[in-house]
């Protein structure tokens, strides 16, 4: 128990304490009351000095009068005696000068003083006669240091400065010109343009400076006289906005529409877009554009941009293309499996229809190949207009590109004069990465380096924010690209002076044997590497600092290998198929993929029921054919009929569709983004059901954006999943598939899931581990799947992936006899023979 206290003894602690109190407040008193005089002093005198250095400006070589000039020299005697009393009796804290310490450590006053004093006289010092503390002066030349400063100072000590900024710096050696490749150099004064004129005529005038456009004549001509053209000519010169609008003007859209098919959507989609700017039209009215699930071109469409598989899934509608008068293949170089089977129909079809013009258009110099393969079509070079590029490397390799880019792209902005940066780096996450890394180190610069804008771009990007990276640089700030692959060819962004080339893209490989497919970062070809270092020459001379040594450089492969050569041809075969392609091996392939490649894919698709004995196309597989998805996926969509629930299924879909863009977990609420994806996962639904409800309670909110917040949850990709999964309920009604919604019927929707993605079974072995049923293959189930903690025995994945791991994403638990019940054909007795002596599946064991 606290002993109480006498009322005398309460009084006399509330007397002391209030004592201490005031004591204090009177020493806070007298401590503000000096700071504030010792301030005062401070400004006073500055006030003087100030006063004596106007008077010095304003009246120098003016006379003045006698009375004038004896206040002037008044009142520098009285600065000189202030602020030498200053210095005297005030100078803790302060900085001292070097050589204010005589031989044995002793302060020479004397000495000090004058330095101190002749630092307020150095002009440069002026505004730094306040004594500041050791503090202000460490930070001052810190960054001092960081400061960008050009011109009056030199090289030495723009590389110290670099080694204050950046200790992990990289050393680049500069050893080519990339000049020599180029045929024809131009003067380097930038065109003359009026500034009164209206967007239109301005962007007129831009088409004109072109390289291509002195060619549009010729050009027109030779189209006019052949009807396949092979066209060459280095990226920006013009061929995909400029030719299109060539062939408008010479009225080829009369006889039907002008067609350019591009590899990727994002291509698509902003090449559309500027080409109805030059032309002062609406997006979707005489230009437009067509990618999958997403169609902006009305009846009105002269010019149409699509991807090359959407052009592909026109062919089953339109065989001869008939509402087209051009067809123009665009980035042929690229050689996606779309472009390449686009490539065996359209020459076909040009065989057939001579009123049809065909033109195969690339940005680099394999030209004679594409020329051979379309019957030796004449080739048309337009002359590139090119600016010199210095290639510098590294010295030695760098362990990690995504830092070395990092601090390349910082060292350039510190140091180099204006000019956008372009970064190739190789996925989503890299990009975002980076750019949350560069956003923390440019902050830490403060206001003395200038602006530095940020702009991402890859393929999943949404299109309002793609629109960033071609808006002009504003004047004093600078602009650095993040961008994948997308930017070495397809899109061409204006005033890059700087590429920084790590050297590796994401290539998918496909391992035919176990159907593991994985995205790897994989070097990049010269051919890559020549047309990435040209992106930083287009509209001055530039600079591409490579990661990577000359002796890596000359290790590279020479050319990309085409897609087709090792991707997984389920789909090109079901796509063949549908489109009347019999007998595969003799298809016009430019490079045909290997025999058992084909075998594989079309056992995939017997063993889907999409081919009959005879390698026909089933009704199943006309049905799998109309979905633009993987035939796995479709078969899912498919077998809904059976099981009705073709409603809950077309969402997974969807949502599946939309990939890997709907969750977000930013990294200081991971646990909150977390809690908030479990709750869907109740009942260990697996995560394909989990997707659906996702999918429902985004429905049942009436498509909220609030909801989606609250739960962490891309409301853009969500809508981009509405979008889609309209499109699918589209084409089951095509299909003759009744929409039927068994949202409680779990086991309906996961065997429904099973018809499908049957082939991608696995059966947890040990520790943790699966084995694939088929293959025996060994996976895990990936530590973002709702099952990762729960290792179901038997499990159905969406994909098998390998990234640190082999990882099965998307899993879904499964009943064996499901396997027996649905895929007969496909699963015998010994595949399950692992388990036999532990738990065999029931039809198994009946049988
Ligand atoms: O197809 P190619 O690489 O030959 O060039 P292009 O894509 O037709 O680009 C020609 C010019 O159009 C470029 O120099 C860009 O300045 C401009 N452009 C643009 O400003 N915005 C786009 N979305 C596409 C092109
Ligand atoms: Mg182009």
């Amino acid at each position: 128990m606290e002993p109480k206290l006498s009322r005398k003894d309460e009084e006399e602690a509330l007397r002391r304490s209030r004592a201490l109190e005031r004591d204090d407040i009177n020493s806070l008193r007298k401590a503000s009351r000096q700071q504030y005089l010792k301030k005062r002093e401070q400004k006073k005198l500055e006030e003087l000095r100030d006063g004596i250095e106007d008077e010095k400006y304003l009246f120098e070589g003016v006379k003045l009068t006698k009375a004038e000039y004896g206040e002037l020299r008044y009142k520098k005697e009285v600065y000189e005696l202030v602020k030498k009393r200053t210095e005297e009796d005030d100078n803790i804290g302060e900085y001292k000068m070097p050589e204010a310490y005589g031989q044995d450590g002793v302060v020479d006053q004397e000495k000090r003083l004058s330095a101190a004093l002749q630092c307020c006289r150095d002009p440069t010092a002026g505004d730094k006669m306040n004594p500041f503390t050791e503090q202000e002066a460490w930070e001052d030349h810190q960054i001092g240091k960081a400061t960008l400063r050009f011109g009056s100072r030199n090289k030495k000590q723009m590389n110290d400065d670099y080694q204050f900024v950046f200790e992990d710096q990289i050393e680049f050696i500069k050893t080519s010109m990339m000049d020599d490749e180029f045929d024809n150099k131009i003067s380097l004064d930038p065109p003359e343009k009026s500034k009164a004129k209206s967007e239109l005529e301005k962007l007129q005038e831009e088409r004109k400076d072109l390289p291509i456009y002195p060619y549009r004549d010729d050009l027109l001509k030779v189209v006019e006289e052949n009807q396949v053209v092979v066209i060459v000519g280095d990226t920006g010169s013009g061929k995909t906005t400029q030719i299109p609008q060539y062939l408008n003007e010479a009225g080829y859209t009369k006889r039907g529409k002008v067609g350019c098919t591009q590899p990727r959507r994002v291509a698509a989609m902003s090449v559309a877009a500027r080409v109805c700017q030059e032309m002062g039209v609406r997006l979707g009215s005489e230009v437009g554009y067509t990618i999958r699930f997403e169609d902006c071109t009305s009846r009105k469409t002269l010019l149409k941009y699509m991807t090359d598989g959407a052009l592909l899934r026109e062919l089953l509608v339109e065989p001869d293309l008939a509402s087209y008068s051009v067809i123009m293949v665009d980035e042929a170089h690229e050689r996606t499996v779309s472009t390449d089977i686009l490539f065996g129909f359209v020459k076909d079809i040009a065989r057939s229809r001579k009123d049809i013009k065909l033109l195969i258009s690339s940005a680099t110099l394999d030209a004679e190949k594409f020329s051979d393969f379309f019957d030796s079509a004449p080739i048309f070079r337009i002359p590139g207009r090119m600016y010199p590029v210095e290639i510098h490397y590294t010295k030695a390799p760098q362990a990690d590109y995504v830092d070395a880019a990092i601090v390349t792209a910082l060292q350039i902005h510190v140091t180099r004069p204006p000019g956008d940066i372009l970064v190739f780096l190789t996925g989503q996450e890299e990009i975002e990465t980076t750019e949350e890394i560069l956003k923390h180190r440019v902050r830490g610069f403060g206001t003395k380096v200038a602006d530095l804008i940020i702009c991402p771009i890859f393929a999943n990007l949404p299109t309002e924010l793609q629109s960033k990276i071609f808006k002009p640089t504003p004047a004093g700030a600078r602009k650095i690209v993040l961008a994948t692959n997308i930017a070495e060819a397809s899109l061409t962004i204006d005033g890059i002076k700087y590429v920084i080339d790590p050297g590796f893209c994401k290539m998918k490989s496909y391992n035919p044997r176990t159907g593991m497919e994985s995205l790897i970062v994989t070097p990049i070809s010269k051919a890559s590497a020549k047309q990435r270092a040209g992106r930083s020459g287009r509209t001055s001379p530039g600079k591409c600092f490579r990661l990577y040594t000359e002796f890596n450089y000359t290790n590279l492969d020479d050319n990309t290998m085409p897609e087709i050569l090792w991707t997984n041809l389920a789909s090109v075969v079901l796509s063949l198929k549908s489109l009347g392609v019999h007998d595969l091996h003799n298809f016009d392939f430019m490079d045909s993929p290997t025999v058992q490649a084909l075998i594989k894919a079309a056992d995939l698709l017997s063993a889907l029921h999409a081919l009959n004995k005879v390698a026909e196309l089933t009704l199943v597989g006309r049905r799998m054919a109309e979905f633009p998805l993987d035939p796995m996926l479709s078969k899912m969509i498919v077998a809904s009929d059976k099981y009705k629930c073709s409603d809950d299924v077309v969402s997974i879909a969807a949502m599946l569709s939309v990939g890997n863009s709907i969750f977000y977990r930013p990294k200081d609420k991971q646990v909150h983004a977390d809690n908030a994806r479990k709750n869907f996962h109740t009942g260990n639904v697996g995560d394909l059901i989990a997707l659906m409800n996702f999918y429902n309670a985004w429905r049942e909110t009436n498509y909220s954006t609030q909801w989606c917040y609250e739960n962490y949850i891309q409301a853009r990709s969500m809508k981009r999943a509405r979008d889609i999964r309209d499109q699918l309920e589209g084409i089951l009604e095509r299909v003759g598939i009744e929409l039927t919604c068994g949202a409680n019927d779990l086991e309906a929707i996961k065997k429904c899931i099973t018809a499908g993605f049957f082939p991608n079974s696995a059966r947890l072995h040990k520790f943790g581990s699966y084995r694939t049923i088929k293959c025996r293959q060994t996976a895990y189930i990936h530590p973002s799947s709702g099952l990762a903690e729960e290792l179901p025995r038997w499990v159905v994945y969406h994909e098998l992936v390998l990234t640190t791991k082999e990882y099965m994403r998307n899993v879904t638990e499964l009943k064996p006899e499901w396997l027996v019940e649905i895929s007969p054909h496909y699963y015998q007795m010994k595949d399950f023979k692992d388990a036999a002596s532990k738990k065999m599946p029931k039809g198994q064991r009946d049988g």
